[in-house]
């Protein structure tokens, strides 16, 4: 095997993806240059500044630092590189389509850029609708010809997915669970082997801080043709938050049987088929991923004039999740107008403060729509919370003890591992009616009656 050859990187997009990958492969060695048109963000990272939460990030930026740069302009970075890989974002549009205007842009810069009479690999990592590497290959072929260059600058595209949750951006970056690359020609394959050597014959030394997981092996790279790729990416998302939604689908009936869902899912769990993972009962999944990715999808098949009623249905046992929960609340309350509720979390999921297509900050619009007034706690999402929630009766505190004073409910929505050691007894006698409803089966039963709790879980 070949020893290590640095490449030079120009990661267009330095939002979630962009700046995670960017900053693990300048790790890595390569020499990346990372491009944003957004001036705050690139001044914060120039300051080594992280301007995402995420855990590790600013220790692997100053680790990175000799190899790493960051620019507005595109053509700064790209006449160089070996690589160009586009991360910029696909938002949803209306009918649910990704929306890739922010993709052809990028690739039309990129090709702008491009010097006469070498090869250049352009790399899609944004999750775009599928096709969209055809139409990235297009706008730079157009741009060739204009230019005058077609013969004299080769460009290879390839697809290459990220499969990387929020929180966990660096770690799942370098210990993955397989790489996926899409391309027509060897000349992608390769420059891409080149790229994740380190990663696919574990070689790098673990950052203090993102240390390598005991009994992780050497991941897999699958080569395939762009579309499947593409196609890769949408089934494992929506396959993800499928399992989810079964799970919540499954922990209705489990309230209505008497059974316990934490234990139906570690039995199914245990069958490799199955296997443990999202199988967690709760208030439902949200994010910029699976809701975007799903929608994403079924909007592709309605194109085909396809139907999905899997994926649909994962939606809207999803959505009504949080409904379901409100409803719980309202039985045992007997009505949530007028009374005062507590929150505690806020964002999509614990570790980050990012409250995108939060089930939480659903619920807390749900229970204000229905006459509630609510008292919400996060460790981090408040300042993006606040702004989501202004305007409506809605409360923030910085103790998670506060918002449980006077309260007549208490519902935990995100599963941030400080509520786990919280003193339930504290939360209790602060309460005019201690009745806590666990949206994410966190605390254990037993331990929530003794402290006076009347204690409500998800499917147990
Ligand atoms: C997800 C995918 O995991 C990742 O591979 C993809 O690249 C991007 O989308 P992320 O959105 O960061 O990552 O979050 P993830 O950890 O997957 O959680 C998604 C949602 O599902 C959260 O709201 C979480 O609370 C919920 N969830 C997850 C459950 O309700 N139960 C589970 O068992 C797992």
């Amino acid at each position: 095997m070949d020893g290590f050859q640095p490449l030079r990187v120009a990661m267009i997009g330095t939002g979630y993806v962009g700046l995670s990958t960017a900053t693990a492969l300048a790790y890595l060695g390569h020499h990346v240059v990372g491009v944003d048109k957004d001036e705050v963000k690139i001044n914060l990272l120039r300051a080594g500044k992280s301007p995402i939460k995420e855990h590790g990030m600013e220790e692997l930026l100053a680790l990175s630092r000799d190899r790493l740069t960051f620019t507005q302009d595109t053509s700064q970075a790209v006449p160089n590189a070996d690589l160009i890989l586009i991360a910029v974002g696909t938002p949803s549009k209306g009918n649910g389509e990704a929306d890739t205007r922010y993709v052809e842009i990028a690739a039309q810069e990129v090709a702008e850029a491009f010097l006469p009479g070498r090869p250049y690999v352009v790399v899609v990592k944004s999750t775009v609708p599928i096709g969209t590497n055809r139409r990235v290959s297009y706008v730079i072929r157009k741009v060739l010809e204009e230019r005058g260059l077609s013969a004299s600058t080769p460009v290879y595209i390839v697809s290459n997915p990220e499969f990387l949750r929020e929180g966990t951006a660096l770690y799942d970056t370098l210990y993955p669970d397989r790489i996926v690359v899409g391309a027509e020609e060897q000349e992608g394959i390769s420059v891409m082997q080149r790229l994740y050597r380190p990663i696919l014959e574990q070689t790098f030394n673990p950052p203090s801080f993102l240390n390598r997981p005991a009994g992780y092996g050497f991941p897999p790279m699958i080569t395939t043709d762009p579309i499947s790729a593409e196609m890769i990416k949408y089934a494992s998302n929506a396959f993800l938050s499928l399992k989810i939604s079964f799970i919540n689908e499954i922990a209705g009936l489990c309230e209505r049987v008497g059974a316990d869902v934490n234990e139906v899912a570690r039995g199914m769990g245990l069958d490799k088929r199955i296997g443990p993972h999202f199988l967690k009962a709760g208030l439902g999944w949200g994010g910029s991923c699976f809701p975007k990715d799903t929608a994403a999808l079924l909007a592709i098949g309605e194109e085909h004039g396809y139907e999905m009623p899997i994926v649909s249905a994962s939606r809207r046992v999803n959505y009504e999740q949080r409904y379901r929960m409100v409803d719980k609340l309202q039985e045992t309350l007997k009505g949530v107008r007028g009374r005062v509720i507590g929150v505690l979390g806020l964002s999509f999921k614990p570790g980050t403060d990012d409250i995108r297509e939060s089930p939480s900050i659903d619920l807390v619009k749900i229970l204000v729509e229905r006459g509630a007034h609510v008292r919400a706690h996060d460790p981090a999402a408040i300042p993006n919370a606040r702004k989501e929630l202004e305007g409506l009766d809605v409360e923030f505190f910085s103790d998670p003890y506060d918002v449980a004073v006077g309260a007549e409910g208490l519902v935990l929505a995100t599963d941030w591992s400080e509520y786990g050691i919280l003193d339930l007894k504290q939360l209790a006698e602060s309460m005019v009616t201690p009745v806590l409803l666990d949206a994410r089966n966190m605390l254990d039963r037993g331990k929530a009656e003794e402290a006076g709790f009347l204690y409500m879980g998800v499917g147990r």
